[in-house]
C-alpha cells in the first residue's frame, strides 16, 4: 500500500515507522520492496555518495538529481527529500520555490528542513504551498559549524526546554513529523509525547515513532565515520570488496569470462572475414 503523510499521521501510537536513506534507483527498488514506509533523499548525499566531510557542498541540483532517480524506483514509500544548505536559510521564498522544484523535477512527495522557532515560517509558507514538510531537531548537520561539530544536543535544562518548544511550534506550523537526530532518549520520548505528530529518531532512542538510518551505515559500507547509534544490520561493504576482489582474481587469470558468459557466431562467417 503506498504511503503518504496521512499513513504516517495514523502510525501515531499505532505502529512504528521505518524510514532508510537512499539516493539511487536500484537501492530505493530493493528498500521499496523490503516494506520500508519512507525512504529520504538526505543531503547526507554529500558524504555517503559524493565523498565530502559534511553536508554543506551538496546543491539543489545535487538534490533533484538523486531524488528523481530514486523516485522513478518507489512504488509504496513516501519520498522525502532534504533541503540543502542555504536552498532554505536565505529567505521564505527561496524556501518554497526549492521545496517546490524538489517536488517538480525530483518527485519529491515531501521534504525535509533543519532548524526550529526562526524556520517556522518557513515551514508554513511550504505548507501553504501543499508540500509536507518534515522538521529536523537535534543535531542538525548543516549546522555543523555553528554546533562545534557532531555533537549530541539538549542535554542542558535550557537546551532540553528549547528544543521541546521548537517542536511545538513547528508541529504548529504545520510540519506533518518531526525527526530528532542524536537527542538523549529521555528527551525524544519526551517529546514525542508532547506533539501530536509522528517523532523519527537517528541516535534518539526507542522512545520515538520510528526510526531511520542512513543505509551505508547499517550495511557497514561507510567507515569514515560510525556513529554509536548505528546498528550494523550486515556487512555488505566487507562482502562487496570479496566479490570485487574475486572479479579482479578471476579477470586477471583468465578465468572470467567463461564460455557461458560469452555470444556465439558461426564459424563460416568469421572464416570470411579478412
Ligand atoms: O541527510 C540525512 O541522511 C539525514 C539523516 C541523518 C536523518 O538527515
Amino acid at each position: 500500500m503506498k504511503n503518504t503523510v496521512v499513513t504516517f499521521r495514523n502510525a501515531k501510537n499505532h505502529e512504528k515507522l521505518a524510514m532508510l536513506t537512499a539516493y539511487d534507483y536500484t537501492m530505493a527498488k530493493l528498500m521499496d520492496q523490503s516494506g520500508v514506509n519512507a525512504l529520504l533523499v538526505g543531503d547526507s548525499l554529500g558524504m555517503v555518495m559524493l565523498g565530502y566531510e559534511s553536508t554543506l557542498a551538496v546543491t539543489m541540483a545535487d538534490m533533484v538529481h538523486h531524488c528523481a532517480a530514486v523516485s522513478r524506483g518507489v512504488k509504496e514509500a513516501l519520498v522525502v527529500c532534504d533541503m540543502p544548505f542555504m536552498s532554505y536559510q536565505s529567505s521564505v521564498y527561496d524556501a518554497v520555490v526549492n521545496a517546490g522544484r524538489l517536488v517538480k523535477e525530483g518527485g519529491a512527495e515531501a521534504v525535509k528542513l533543519e532548524g526550529g522557532d526562526a524556520f517556522c515560517p518557513h515551514v508554513k509558507a511550504i505548507v501553504q504551498a501543499s508540500i509536507p514538510v518534515m522538521a529536523h531537531l537535534g543535531l542538525t548537520p548543516q549546522s555543523v559549524n555553528a554546533l562545534g561539530g557532531y555533537k549530541v544536543q539538549g542535554k542542558s535544562a535550557e537546551d532540553a526546554q528549547r528544543l521541546v518548544d521548537d517542536a511545538r511550534k513547528l508541529e504548529d506550523a504545520g510540519a506533518f513529523a518531526i525527526l530528532l537526530e542524536c537527542v538523549p532518549a529521555a528527551l525524544a520520548a519526551f517529546v514525542r509525547e508532547r506533539v501530536s505528530v509522528p517523532v523519527i529518531g537517528i541516535g534518539s532512542g526507542a522512545g520515538c515513532d520510528g526510526q531511520v538510518l542512513v543505509y551505508q551505515d547499517m550495511l557497514g559500507m561507510y567507515d569514515k565515520m560510525t556513529p554509536k547509534f548505528v546498528k550494523r544490520f550486515a556487512s555488505i561493504g566487507d562482502a562487496m570488496k570479496q566479490a570485487f576482489a574475486a572479479y579482479v582474481e578471476e579477470v586477471k587469470t583468465g578465468r572470467f569470462p567463461a564460455e557461458e558468459h560469452a555470444f556465439s557466431m558461426k564459424d563460416e562467417i568469421i572464416g570470411k572475414l579478412y
